[in-house]
């Protein structure tokens, strides 16, 4: 692919591969496929389904549409926006982490207890399976006014008060996502360039049905129609 000999790859493996830490020691073959494993399992997947169901609501919301295209057409100079470019794209932001409440990519979470421990009014006993799902308090009267709206306007400004829980996409705690800054960087990066180059326009005003898969897949392929804005 014309890689020039004298200057080394830039791609994310070759980074692993030549980097070192403070004492000049490198990662282990075994380090760098495991680190690859992540960013393909847990970093590829959660971000494509993310920006699947995304791009679904803004084409059965137009008016939200244009309000981010706008914003990315304002913000955002060239093709990729720059770091400065990013944090300025807020109404970006707020139709992602919207978009994350509706359709968190992954639906639940497991812990085993190692030992048995009382949870409100349940004892649950050393070694059960207690399964979290972000979809219950995502949707929850009690913390969202019409939960089930894409209204990317309740992140921006001040936003109300919730329990801290009411919201965790990432999920939280000692194994909270590692990747979640670098998913909305990525996030916003194919953003301003699938929205600054290109309109997208769907026939269908449903919700598309689900298929809870180790991610939170579309029952059927979601298909959108584009129109070049350039
Ligand atoms: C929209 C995108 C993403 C979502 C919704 C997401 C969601 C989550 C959730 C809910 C957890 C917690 C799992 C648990 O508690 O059992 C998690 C953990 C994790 N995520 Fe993500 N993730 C995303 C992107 C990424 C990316 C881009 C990477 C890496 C490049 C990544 C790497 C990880 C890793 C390594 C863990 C395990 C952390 C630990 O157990 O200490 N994720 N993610």
């Amino acid at each position: 692919m014309g890689a020039d000999a004298e200057q080394p790859a830039q791609d994310l493996i070759s980074h692993m591969i030549t980097a070192e830490d403070e004492d000049g020691d490198g990662m282990s073959d075994a380090l760098v496929r495991d680190n690859v494993k992540t960013f393909l399992l847990a970093g590829h997947e959660t971000v494509a389904t993310s920006l699947t169901f995304l791009m679904d609501l803004l084409a059965r919301n137009p008016g939200i549409q244009r309000e981010v295209a706008a914003e990315i057409d304002e913000v955002v100079d060239g093709d990729t926006p720059s770091r400065e470019e990013r944090r300025d794209l807020e109404y970006t932001t707020a139709a992602f982490r919207e978009s994350l409440r509706l359709y968190p990519p992954i639906h639940s979470i497991s812990r085993e207890p190692t030992e048995s421990i009382q949870l409100g009014d349940y004892e649950v006993p050393e070694g059960s399976m207690v399964t979290v799902s972000a979809w219950v308090p995502h949707r929850d009267p009690r913390w969202w006014e019409t939960p089930e709206t894409f209204d990317p306007d309740r992140w921006m400004g001040e936003t109300r008060d919730r329990p801290e829980f009411a919201y965790f996409p990432f999920g939280g705690g000692p194994h909270v996502c590692i990747g979640r800054h670098f998913a909305r960087m990525e996030a916003k990066i194919i953003l301003s360039q699938f929205l600054g180059n290109f309109e997208f326009r769907t026939d269908s005003l449903e919700a598309p049905d689900l298929q809870p898969g180790f991610t939170t897949q579309p029952g059927k392929a979601i298909e959108l129609e584009l129109r070049e804005r350039r």
